[in-house]
This record gives structure tokens, sequence and C-alpha cells, in this order.
């Protein structure tokens, strides 16, 4: 990576470059980490639409849940954190299957893996490489399209994590949506992620969330500030007005 400020912002866990918004007490602790059955896990490589997904998935329950912030986000107090919320809990994560707390296995609980081509996950990383200032800066595409081929990226190689992920495709525990096919039918996507999660959401309820979902209402929102602007699903910021550059 080209930036000077490299080894300031990120360091490497077993073998994963993180920022140092995670740090390696916390990285470490997740072995240990404590799941409950009810828990969902909302995981994606960066960039896949995270942010979008877990917008929809509020919209879905209409009893108390708490989007959390990533597992791995933050020092050791974040577990602690975690341990004490009394509701329901999202967790979102960017972990690689092999890096999950074993708990979250052991207990099957269920987890939505989201993904997206990888051209449109390298294009919209270069663009936040630029903007978020807790990212090393990038001078130009072809050099961050080498470091990303290389999986010399924060959260490592995109190929290694979908690869890790997609070993699991026949766990009935875990649900794999496609960024692709929410932008092609988002009612589709919505409905199976009712079913998936065992929630009885009439169409009528899974058109109007649809219509809250779209990119220009999610946009506006967090630019209207109708939704916390420093609360976000991934580890890498907590400014969600970084999140909605083109969809
Ligand atoms: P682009 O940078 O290509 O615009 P994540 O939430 O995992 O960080 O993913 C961010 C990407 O999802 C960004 O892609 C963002 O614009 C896109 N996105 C966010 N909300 C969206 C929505 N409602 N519809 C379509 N794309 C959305």
């Amino acid at each position: 990576m080209s930036s000077s400020s490299e080894a300031e912002l990120l360091h490497t866990f077993k073998g994963i470059p993180f920022t140092t918004r995670s740090s390696p007490e916390l990285l470490k602790s997740l072995d240990t980490f404590d799941a409950r059955e009810d828990d969902v896990l909302l995981v994606s490589y960066p960039k896949s639409g995270t942010h979008w997904l877990a917008g929809v998935i509020t919209k879905l329950y209409n009893t108390q849940v708490t989007i959390t912030s990533p597992i791995e986000f933050g020092d050791i107090s974040q577990l602690e954190e975690l341990n004490k919320l009394s509701s329901k809990r999202i967790i979102p994560t960017h972990l690689d299957y092999n890096m999950l707390p074993p708990n979250f296995k052991n207990k099957k609980c269920k987890m939505i893996y989201i993904s997206r081509n990888p051209k449109d996950t390298a294009v919209s990383m270069f663009h936040y490489y630029r903007d978020n200032p807790n990212l090393p800066t990038v001078d130009t595409w072809t050099a961050f399209f080498d470091l990303f081929l290389k999986g010399n990226v924060v959260c490592g190689s995109w190929f290694d994590h979908f690869l890790s992920w997609e070993e699991h495709e026949d766990d009935k525990n875990i649900l794999f949506l496609f960024y692709e096919d929410m932008k092609k039918d988002l009612p589709k996507v919505v409905k199976e992620i009712t079913l998936f999660l065992s929630l009885n959401v009439s169409d009528k309820d899974i058109q109007d969330i649809c219509e809250k979902s779209s990119f220009s209402e999610m946009k506006n929102d967090t630019e209207k500030e109708n939704n916390d602007p420093t609360h976000t699903v991934c580890a890498l910021t907590s400014n969600r007005k970084l999140i909605f550059r083109k969809g």
C-alpha cells in the first residue's frame, strides 16, 4: 500500500490486515465469545451491501432488536457491551468463516452472508480507501487493483473470504444472498429473508420496506440524520455518510 501512514492504520492478525479500530486483544478474545442461540449474524466482505441488508432487516422486526457494532470493532470492552445487551442481537461482521467465534457455529446461530461481484466490490472499496481516513491512501486505481487481487487490503482477499463461507453453502443455518439479486428483485430477496428468519411479514409490508430501503431513501435518511450518522455496521468507519456512494 502506498501511504506512509499504513503502519499506523493497519495491523495483521492471523495473516489478515485489520485497521487499528480492531484491537489485537479483542481479536484474540473472539475465540471465547459467548454466542446466544437467537443471535443473527450479518456477514460480509466490506462494500458488499451490508448497510442495505442491515436497513432491511431492522425494518422486518417489530419486536425490539439491536443491530450491534461489528463484533471485531473496538477494544476488548466491546465484548462486555455485547454481553450486557438484553435485546435480541443482530451482529454484523466482516470476519472470514475461520475466524468466527466457534460458539456461533456450535450453537448453529442463523447467519446471513451477503456477497457482491468482486469487480464492483473492488471499485467501491477503492473509493472507500480514498474517502475513509481510517484506511491508507492509494494513489491510483491500478495500484489499488493490484493490492486487491493480492488480498493485500483490509479484511484480506475477497476470494479467500468468499471461499471460506462458500464451503458452508449447504449449512441450514446460513443464508447466502447476492447484492445483484437485491438490485434485480428486492421483494423476492426480502421474502427469502423473512422465511429464513421465521418472520411473519405481509407482502404489502414487504413492498413498503423495499420502498423505504431504496438507495435514494437510505442516502436521504442518512443526510437528514433520520439515522444515527455515527453508527455503522462496518468496522472500518463510524461515519454513515461514507457508505452511500453510488449504489
Ligand atoms: P458503491 O460504493 O458501489 O456505491 P457496505 O454497506 O457493505 O459498505 O456496501 C456499500 C455499498 O453498498 C456502496 O456501493 C453503497 O452505495 C451500496 N448501497 C448502500 N445502500 C444501498 C441501497 N439501498 N441500494 C443499493 N446499493 C446500496
